[in-house]
This record gives C-alpha cells, sequence and structure tokens, in this order.
C-alpha cells in the first residue's frame, strides 16, 4: 500500500517488517555512531534526460549496483551530516537543515553532480523523520542523525560526470561520537599527511576527504589519541581541521580563534552556529590562520586555555592534548573552582537549543512532528 507523505512528494512504501518495539529498544539503548539504522530511507533517482524522479521512502535495504558505477571507481559523491531531536513535549525538530541543503547543493557543484534542490532536500528528510519517528530518543544526548547521500551509479569507467545519479537519506539512532568527550580528547597533529590542497576539495563534504583521513587516523589511534589535526598543506604550518570537525581556541582573556575558511576547511554547520553563540555573549572571535607553533606556545605560556572540536557528530568536544612525534603539550586542567570551560557552556547552550530548553533566537530549529495534542 503506498500513501502520499503529508510533508512534501516523497511517496512512503511503507516496510512490511519494521523493527519490533523490542528490537528498536535494544537498538536504541547505546548505538555506537553510526552502526544502526532506522526502518526506512529516502531515495530518488536523476537521468540527464529526465532530472530528478522517483521520489520515495523505501523500506532499508542493500541498493544493488553495478560494479562499474562510477563511484565506486572515481568517488564521484557528496554527503551530509545532521540530526534531528525529539523535545520534552514529544515534537520532533531538525536543526538548520536550510544550512546542511545549501552545502550539499555546494558539495554536488564542486563534485559535478546534480544539484538536489533544498525543497527536495527538505522533504526527503522530513518524510524520513516522520516515517521513523519512533527512532527519535527523547533522553538527554541522543538524536537522530541523518546522513543524505548523492552517488554517481552509472556504468562508466569514463572519467567524467556521470548520467545517472541516486539521493539517499539514511537515519542512524546516535549518542556521541568521540568517547572521553567530558575528560577530553588527545589528538594526533598528522606531520606528512595533509587532508586538502588549494583548488582541491577540503571545503566540500566528499567521500576522498575522508577516505585520505583514516591512515592519519590510524596513526593516530595507535599514539593513543581519539582525532587527528590536519596542517595546510601548502606550507605545513597552519593548523586547519581535524578528520571530521573543526577546531576552536579559547584564550584566557576569553577572546576566540579558530581557522578561517580558507578554501581548504569544511565550513562546519556547528562551526558556524557555535561562533554565533559565541559572538552573541559579546566574545570577539578571531577567524585566521593559526600556525602550530602559536597554538602551542600559546598552550605552554597559558595564553590558550582551551581548545575545542566542533562538529554534527562531535557536538562540542574538549581537547586535552595535542601529541605528535615532536610535541606532546596538556591544555590546563580544571578544577571545581573554575567553574564551567567555554567547551561546556557552550555545549550546553547549543543543545538546550537543540532539545527546545533554550530560546531559539536564530530561528535554527524546525518542527517536523508537531508534539501530540492532549
Ligand atoms: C558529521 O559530523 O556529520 C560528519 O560527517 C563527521 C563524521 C566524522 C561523522
Amino acid at each position: 500500500m503506498e500513501t502520499q507523505a503529508p510533508t512534501a512528494q516523497f511517496t512512503v512504501i511503507p516496510n512490511r517488517r519494521p523493527a519490533t518495539d523490542e528490537e528498536r529498544w535494544i537498538a536504541m539503548e547505546d548505538p555506537v555512531f553510526g552502526k544502526v539504522f532506522t526502518d526506512h530511507m529516502a531515495r530518488a533517482t536523476w537521468r540527464e534526460e529526465d532530472g530528478w524522479a522517483d521520489r520515495r521512502i523505501v523500506p532499508l535495504a542493500p541498493i544493488p549496483m553495478h560494479p562499474g558505477a562510477a563511484v565506486l571507481h572515481y568517488a564521484q559523491q557528496a554527503f551530509e551530516g545532521l540530526k534531528a531531536y525529539r523535545w520534552e513535549d514529544g515534537s520532533i525538530r531538525l536543526f538548520r537543515p536550510e544550512a546542511n541543503a545549501a552545502r550539499l547543493a555546494s558539495s554536488c557543484r564542486r563534485m559535478a553532480l546534480p544539484e538536489v534542490s533544498e525543497e527536495d532536500f527538505l522533504a526527503a528528510v522530513e518524510a524520513l523523520v516522520e516515517a521513523d519517528q519512533n527512532w527519535v530518543a527523547g533522553a538527554e544526548g541522543a538524536s537522530l542523525y541523518l546522513r543524505p547521500l548523492v552517488i554517481a551509479t552509472e556504468a562508466s569507467l569514463l572519467v567524467q560526470p556521470a548520467a545517472e545519479v541516486d539521493f539517499i537519506v539514511t537515519a542512524s539512532p546516535v549518542g556521541d561520537y568521540l568517547s572521553n568527550g567530558d575528560v577530553g580528547v588527545s589528538i594526533w597533529v598528522s606531520r606528512g599527511y595533509h587532508r586538502a590542497n588549494a583548488g582541491g576539495t577540503g571545503d566540500t563534504k566528499t567521500a576522498g576527504n575522508y577516505a585520505a583521513s583514516m591512515l592519519p587516523q590510524k596513526e593516530a589511534k595507535e599514539h593513543g589519541c581519539g582525532q587527528v589535526l590536519f596542517l595546510d598543506a601548502r606550507e605545513d604550518t597552519y593548523v586547519e581541521e581535524l578528520g571530521g570537525m573543526n577546531l576552536v581556541a579559547v584564550r584566557a582573556d576569553g577572546s576566540i580563534l579558530t581557522p578561517r575558511l580558507s578554501g581548504t576547511i569544511l565550513p562546519g554547520v556547528t562551526r558556524d552556529s557555535i561562533l554565533t553563540l559565541l559572538r552573541d555573549e559579546g566574545r570577539t572571535v578571531e577567524e585566521r590562520d593559526i600556525a602550530l607553533t602559536e597554538l602551542v606556545e600559546g598552550i605552554e605560556s597559558g595564553d590558550i586555555a582551551e581548545l575545542f572540536a566542533v562538529g554534527t557528530a562531535a557536538v562540542v568536544t574538549p581537547i586535552a592534548r595535542l601529541v605528535s612525534d615532536d610535541l606532546d603539550v596538556s591544555l590546563p586542567e580544571r578544577s571545581e573552582e573554575d567553574g564551567p570551560s567555554v567547551a561546556t557552556a557552550m555545549r550546553a547552550l547549543l543543545t538546550d537549543i537543540q532539545y527546545g530548553r533554550a530560546e531559539d533566537r536564530h530561528g535554527w530549529t524546525r518542527e517536523v512532528v508537531p508534539a501530540p495534542e492532549g
């Protein structure tokens, strides 16, 4: 039986064998990030001759693909990450989905893929959240992570933009991405490996950036670190971003320092949200090139009081230590008298907005499922 999704033009074909309540509760209890998926996915297809068509919410299932599909050979793809939250009144809201839609469109342009319009993006994620609303937990820290994906499916080994493309959105109940989030993660500063070059795809959310970060990330793990930090490829001097999140520093005087969006850094939606909230508090926020030496000397002298990572998956995660072959510096430990760190306060403020506990002054939240009546 097919029913038209009330939110938009994505036709819903319900999963006839959804997870039972018990299976869902077990799966949602303490999910490893991105390992649990809901009952449905959104899907649309694009053909050069016809444009986008076949907009559907369908049961989650493997996607049969020709082994010659261009995405498998040349990584012609782009993706996104955003979250839906259940508020105390039972309603479900997305956080800044329009910003993710705009970034996906920009990533698609860079990857020579057809753009997904904001209307289609919002229709897909809203219809999927609505279909899988039982998967949105209300617990603190829990959310439904949505992963929109655009892939080149045409069977072709020619290195040229594909004429057949799929748009897919999956959903995963998630908690924290990084463990040790409360005490702070250790960061491995990668030497010799870089994430992005000028004119490359560093500011694009595309698979290749993440694939290239896996070997340095493995190195990080071997050195007891939870994440890797990349320096710029041109001068091997300036800090850029972590494997999948942006970097923010807090000076002892309370002002903020963060790498500028140089073209080789992903313009994070959480980065933008946190910088906006910091500016709202009246803090000075400097977006500029920051040499690793400046950061290390600042930590050693006490000028830099805090470092933290920001991202949709990571939210706001304090950094405890920077490590490399020739480097090992720790951020100052905090005592109770110090009060909450800027990272802790910003995480609390951001999540309070996301869960509807603080005023949404910037209009960032978007209702998908209303609160039940009565
Ligand atoms: C996100 O935060 O949405 C990402 O895509 C980063 C990845 C490390 C999970």
